[in-house]
């Protein structure tokens, strides 16, 4: 069958298509039916199954037989090293792992925050809390001690699990004590801390709460999978949305393990057996996605690459990994190709390893843009594949399913719906629009297998957030256009999320911090243009009437600010000092206005703005840090 077959399929006949699809897990009890009613704000799939995630990730190849073959790849740059594991050992480690978990009283439900750079141990973790139905939650590394505690006190884990130290090139990322900081300033604690001990950065442990990886696991038994019901949550992720808390994505079980396998096949064209490497980190959706659980579940081999596509220790790094791995799918973000472009345009690089492995080239996380895109086919002679998705989906909602039919690529475009995605693009009232109109993009419920069921203790910000402005529908927040032929076009974000270097920030949350400098009565964040990153926040700031002393030392702690308390991957560096800020004349500030101007595009003040003279001294602030940029491309 070809695209359009299988499509369809799914849409005429969900529950057999899913059924179906559900044949390929191990169940400790098959599930009766897939799609649930139920009284949550959305149906949910494989209610009444029991399963385990851990089983199907690693100890059902070792029981078919495929023990040997490598499961893990940990390449590191950062360090020298590369270290296989197989799934023999796989499993050896995440049941001594979970073993220890629950002698030290982990059970299923227990919530469990992982905050650890790209070992293979951060995806132990996770797995052994999946082995024993806890739910872990992962913190990324580039997130400040205040971001880590503002997740343990929503998620309340009763374990954290974290390393020493990450590296990131030039200087050690101390994760301990950004850990121990956290824990200062949460009013949740964890019973206990288990501290994996690098060797390039010993941490301190604290009497009584902490306990070492290795040492912790001494003289415990292995422990077995826990199976959990159909819709128990394998994971929290949390994610940014409009304002400063984030927005706790709630994965479940069944549903997850029955799409993720699905999509290997059908998506990327990977059988089991092959090298599948995903260059993200395990803090992102992709990371849980498509590092850890679907290469797993599918009984490829999946690569924990510890670097960066540039400077560790050239250009030419995600070429060598191919290579010495005979990576068959890659899979990455726009950026991370943009960056190797900039130092290596011609892509001289390239020449010098054998890529033969390699079919196909994945991209998502953020727009590709065509540039990036054709010269990404150009250096490497295989199909580059933009798709779609969201951490709330979990996996591709648009995509050129390679594994069930190439379609034509359409550069600019993410292709086309996956099975069980009814994609619409709806005006402000809700109705869906022609081809090649602008609108909304939004989902009609039900969402397929594995999305997001709820928020984290937040049903209502839930059904807020995503359910209660088009009825019936699931709004994705992102605003593009369908064309004659069924290709997608996902255009802008309808909300306050920018994205920076593949990165979901909020400009809300940055905005909340800016608030707080004692010199700053009001301030806006919005997203600018950036040839590497994509998008950059920039922060206009107001300041207090009588604050006299040098407003660019102002501007510098502000800067400072955002870096303590949302972390260096907010990336905000670029602010100026404004006296005042262009509103409408019902107080409504006009980032998009001040977009366009600091992107040097063409606009139309909005007729409700209040004082158009304010525009004229946004542009003279704007100037004097240098934007609009000369080579800003245009919209
Ligand atoms: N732990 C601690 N700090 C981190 C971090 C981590 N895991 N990841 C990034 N940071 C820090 C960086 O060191 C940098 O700090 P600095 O301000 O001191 O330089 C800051 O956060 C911003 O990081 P980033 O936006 O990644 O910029 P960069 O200049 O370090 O690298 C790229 C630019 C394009 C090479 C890099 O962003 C990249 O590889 N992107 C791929 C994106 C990706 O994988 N996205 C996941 C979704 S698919
Ligand atoms: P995240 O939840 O971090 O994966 O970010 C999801 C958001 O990133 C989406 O809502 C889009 O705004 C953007 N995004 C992801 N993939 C793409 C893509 N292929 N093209 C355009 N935007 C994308």
């Amino acid at each position: 069958m070809g695209y359009k077959e299988v499509y369809a399929a799914a849409k005429a006949d969900p529950e057999g298509f899913w059924m179906q699809a559900a044949e390929a897990i191990d169940w400790v009890e098959k599930p009766s039916r897939a799609l649930f009613e139920g009284d949550g704000p959305v149906p949910e799939w494989f209610v009444d199954g029991k399963v385990n995630t851990c089983w199907n990730a690693v100890d059902r190849h070792v029981a078919a037989g495929r023990g040997a073959q490598v499961a893990l790849i940990h390449d590191s740059p950062v360090t020298g090293v590369t270290h296989k594991i197989t799934y023999d050992e796989l499993r050896n480690r995440v049941a001594s792992l979970a073993g220890a978990l629950r002698a030290k009283g982990v059970e299923k439900g227990d919530r469990v925050i992982i905050y650890m750079p790209m070992v293979p141990e951060a995806i132990e973790a996770m797995l052994a809390c999946a082995r024993l139905g806890a739910i872990h939650s992962v913190v990324f590394g580039g997130f400040a001690a205040h971001e880590l505690a503002v997740r343990v006190d929503d998620a309340r884990p009763k374990c954290i699990i974290a390393a020493s130290c990450g590296i990131e090139p030039g200087r050690v990322v101390h994760y301990k004590p950004l850990l121990d900081a956290a824990l200062e300033q949460s009013r949740h604690q964890p019973e206990f801390c288990v501290i994996f001990q690098r060797e390039q950065e010993v941490a301190h442990l604290e009497d009584g709460r902490d306990v070492s990886w290795y040492g912790f696991q001494y003289g415990v038994e292995p422990a077995e999978c826990v199976p959990v019901e159909g819709n128990h949550p394998a994971y929290i992720l949390y994610t940014s949305g409009t304002t400063g808390a984030p927005k706790g994505v709630v994965r479940p079980t069944a549903g997850h393990l029955v799409a993720l396998n699905w999509t290997m096949k059908n998506v990327y064209g990977m059988d089991p057996g092959d090298v599948f490497w995903a260059a993200s980190d395990v803090g992102w959706v992709v990371g849980h996605s498509y590092i850890c659980y679907a290469p797993l579940i599918h009984g490829n081999t999946t690569i924990v690459f510890e670097g960066k596509p540039v400077g560790t220790p050239d250009a030419g790094t995600f070429w060598r990994v191919i290579r010495d791995h005979r990576v068959r799918a890659f899979f990455t973000a726009p950026t991370a190709f943009r960056a190797i472009k900039r130092e290596d345009p011609k892509g001289e690089l390239v020449k010098d390893y054998d890529l033969s492995s390699l079919e196909t080239l994945f991209l998502a996380g953020e727009r590709a843009d065509p540039d990036t895109v054709r010269w990404a086919e150009r250096v490497l002679g295989v199909p580059v594949i933009d798709h779609w998705w969201q951490t709330e989906t979990g996996y591709a909602i648009a995509a050129n399913p390679v594994g069930i039919e190439m379609l034509p690529v359409k550069v600019g475009s993410p292709s086309v719906p996956m099975p069980g995605w009814d994609v619409q693009v709806l005006d402000e009232g809700g109705h869906p629009v022609g081809p090649n109109t602008l609108g909304a993009i939004a989902i009609k419920l039900p969402l397929p297998p594995g999305t997001l069921p709820t928020l984290w203790n937040a049903e209502e910000r839930f059904r807020k957030s995503y359910l209660d402005h088009f009825p019936g529908y699931y709004e994705t927040g992102d605003a593009g256009y369908i064309d004659d032929e069924g290709y997608l076009y996902i255009m802008a974000r309808t909300d306050d999320v920018i994205n920076v270097a593949g990165h979901r920030l909020s400009t809300g949350a940055m905005e909340e911090v800016l608030a707080n400098h004692p010199d700053v009565a009001e301030c806006a964040v919005i997203g600018v243009e950036d040839e590497l990153k994509g998008q950059l926040p920039m922060g206009f700031l107001c300041l207090n009437a009588g604050v006299t002393r040098d407003h660019g030392e102002v501007v510098r702690e502000c800067v400072a600010l955002v870096r303590e308390q949302i972390g260096p991957v907010a990336a905000f560096k670029l602010a100026v000092a404004v006296d005042r800020l262009p509103k409408t004349r019902s107080g409504k500030i006009l980032r998009r206005t001040m977009q366009s101007i600091a992107n040097g595009q063409e606009f139309k003040p909005p007729a409700t703005i209040d004082d158009p003279a304010i525009l004229e001294e946004i542009a003279t602030a704007l100037a004097g840090i240098g934007y609009p940029r000369a080579s800003a491309p245009a919209e």
